[in-house]
């Protein structure tokens, strides 16, 4: 039996709520594997609205979730959302939610760097979420963090903080933020402890014992392809590696365990924070599709930044990526537009591009090359089949399959949950 591991084929915000909700009624496991607080989706199930950052979609399904070693875990939200979302009725014990032992803590201190580094670089900032989700990771390579099992060592924590603060606290008076105080971090660890620990284990060995026993695991990603430290608009992008290959380390698990990798797409293209979008829309259309989209971020509330598909964009992706099937969300935007364009290459100083260059001012510089497509007058808002759809809008998709070259394997036509045209189920391939 196949396993899936869902990824953003662009820059986050894809609608991957909708299409791992789907996914996990039909898992056994769901495991996050990079990123941390930063992500985050609204899931509706029946009367309740669960809006989720942290926590594995599965649980919402009844599902095991598991947060692997990739993810960067803040335990003041990790806990606040289990609190939020136990008020709902939802079940979050440590028989339904399993975190690995050696994931990386998120403390008050990382929020801080980021959003006092995010401040003094004025007109340069990223655009973080300023949730420290950086600082945490340089934390994790530099070998100085504090890990989920420290929390049973109090020792470790002491000393841990020692050569935390010793950095920290340099690099927050330098740019004349508040410092912390070593006691009163380790005071709230140790409170914070006893609640977290419960959860912990080596979620690799779990993991393995499932997946001999064939249980059908899906990997979720959090933000997308372009956003990943390596492939993606450097540096306006997150600090993980967010393609599918990061389900494996992210977790524990061998490569050849993630199985099959479906990248989500929306018909358009958006962002938020700042760095480069070749295909953005300042005009009328951009609004429209931002209006009509309901594009407002659900951590930061910001309004996204919208634009046409970028074919030239989804093909690095579904490359870098893996991908092998596409899910393509929110079709019904674009309906009744005249006209529709496509990104398929870009104009840098008189050189045409088919991909992305990786430079900052080449990136900044690219012009799209656009291909136009007619758009449709009827409906797509509700398809449940091909046949629902008018004849230019199958050519629509028809042509993004061609310029990602991957085939869409799955059409999401509105939020609601059965508003979806499966073309391959992923976990039978
Ligand atoms: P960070 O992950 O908070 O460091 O933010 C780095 C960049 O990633 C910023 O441009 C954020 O807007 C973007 N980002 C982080 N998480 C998400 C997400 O879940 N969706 C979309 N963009 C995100």
């Amino acid at each position: 039996m196949a396993n899936v591991a869902v990824i953003g084929a662009q820059w986050g915000d894809e609608g991957k709520g909708k299409v791992v909700d789907w996914l996990a009624s039909r898992a056994d496991i769901v495991v996050r594997f990079q990123g941390g607080h930063n992500a985050g989706h609204t899931l509706v199930v029946g009367e309740q609205t669960y809006k989720l950052s942290l926590l594995p979609s599965g649980l919402v399904r009844g599902k095991l979730g598991v947060i692997g070693n990739g993810v960067v875990v803040d335990p003041e939200a990790l806990l606040a959302e289990i609190d939020r979302v136990r008020a709902q009725g939802l079940q979050v014990t440590p028989e339904t939610l399993r975190i690995a032992e050696n994931a990386i803590l998120i403390l008050p201190l990382h929020g801080a760097l980021d959003r006092a580094r995010e401040a003094a670089r004025g007109e340069q900032k990223i655009g973080t979420t300023g949730r420290g989700i950086g600082p945490a990771y340089e934390d994790k390579v530099a070998r100085r963090a504090i890990r989920v099992c420290d929390l049973a060592e109090p020792e470790t924590l002491a000393e841990k903080l020692d050569d935390l603060l010793l950095h920290h606290n340099t690099l927050l008076k330098g740019l004349g933020a508040d410092t912390f105080e070593k006691q009163a971090l380790l005071d709230r660890l140790l409170e914070l402890a006893p609640r977290v620990l419960p959860f912990a284990e080596p979620v690799w060995e779990r993991l393995d014992e499932a997946r001999r026993a064939g249980r059908r695991i899906l990997f979720e990603g959090a933000q997308a392809v372009m956003l990943d430290v390596d492939h993606g608009t450097y540096p306006y992008v997150t600090s993980s590696n967010t393609v599918a290959a990061t389900a494996a380390a992210g977790s524990g698990v061998g490569p050849a365990a993630v199985g099959f990798v479906l990248g989500i797409a929306k018909a358009y293209c958006t962002r938020v924070g700042a760095g480069p979008f070749p295909t953005e829309l300042h005009d009328g259309v951009g609004t429209l599709l931002g209006d009509r989209g309901h594009e407002f971020g659900t951590v930061t509330g910001r309004r996204r930044r919208c634009g046409w598909f970028d074919a030239a964009l989804v093909r690095q992706a579904v490359k870098v990526g893996g991908i092998q099937g596409l899910a393509l969300t929110k079709l019904d935007v674009l309906d009744g537009l005249a006209e529709l364009q496509v990104g398929v290459g870009y104009r840098i100083g008189g050189e045409t591009f088919r991909r992305l260059p990786a430079g900052m001012r080449a990136q900044a510089a690219a012009e799209p090359i656009y291909e136009t497509l007619e758009g449709w007058s009827g409906s797509t808002r509700g398809a449940r089949s091909w046949a629902d759809l008018p004849a230019q809008a199958i050519k629509y998709v028809r042509r993004i399959e061609e310029l990602v070259e991957a085939p869409v394997t799955l059409l999401s036509t509105s939020p609601e949950r059965d508003d979806t045209i499966l073309v391959r189920d992923p976990f039978e391939d």
